[in-house]
């Protein structure tokens, strides 16, 4: 399987990559930010709760999205791999991922962070605020979005350091430029990671 995490900050690009990355190898996709707003579309009580978060700008329960995660690797086992989308988020969720991921004698391939600075993202979600409208996508909650970003989810990238499985690519640019650099990436380290 080729099991890739797809990080970085809100509005980095992260669904945009993750989809064409998802055609082009054959992935399942799964992005912890779309299966928690179908449920907020779907008013279930897990929706409920995690719409009052989101809208803050603040992270859902670890237990919560490691649930959703844990139903998905369980669906699509028998698929080539994935791309996590915005997950993990936390140390905690990156420590579950890998144990779960053991339990079908699989690992996490790499970990690739989109490096954006602060203004172009706010640019980028207040535009998509004003066109299609997320409710998360106003000003004040996309600062603190990028806040909790710095403040909790950043250490997730030490963590894959440690294990040699971190790569950063320039998040600036056209999304065709972006996506070929992170193919470069893939296939490169494809090549000089073989299975431990
Ligand atoms: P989530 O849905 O993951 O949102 P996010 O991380 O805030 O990021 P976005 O989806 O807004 O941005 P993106 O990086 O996917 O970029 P995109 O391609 O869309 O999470 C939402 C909330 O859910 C969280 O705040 C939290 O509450 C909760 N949550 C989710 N996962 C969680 C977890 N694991 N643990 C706890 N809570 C969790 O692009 C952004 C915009 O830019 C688009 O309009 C796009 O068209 C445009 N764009 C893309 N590429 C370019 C480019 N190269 N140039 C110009 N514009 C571009
Ligand atoms: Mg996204």
């Amino acid at each position: 399987m080729l099991n890739i995490v797809l990080f970085g900050p809100p509005g980095s690009g992260k669904g945009t990559q993750a989809v064409k990355l998802a055609k082009k190898y054959n992935l399942v996709h799964i992005s912890t930010g779309d299966l928690l707003r179908s449920e907020v579309a779907n008013q279930t009580k897990l929706g409920l709760e995690a719409k009052k978060i989101m809208d803050a700008g603040e992270l859902v329960p670890d237990e919560i999205v490691i649930g959703m995660i844990k139903k998905q690797l369980e669906e699509h086992k028998a698929g080539k791999g994935f791309i996590f989308d915005g997950f993990p988020r936390t140390v905690e969720q990156a420590r579950e991922l890998r144990k779960a991921l053991t339990d079908y004698d699989e690992r996490v391939t790499m970990e690739i962070s989109l490096d954006v600075p602060r203004e172009e993202l706010l640019k980028r979600l207040v535009k998509r605020g004003e066109e299609s409208g997320r409710s998360d996508d106003n000003e004040e909650t996309i600062n603190n979005r990028i806040d909790v970003y710095e403040r909790q989810t950043i250490p997730v990238t030490y963590y894959y350091e440690k294990m040699h499985k971190h790569v950063a690519v320039d998040g600036i640019g056209t999304i065709e430029q972006i996506f070929k650099r992170i193919v470069k990436e893939v296939e490169g380290f494809e090549k000089y990671h073989q299975p431990e």
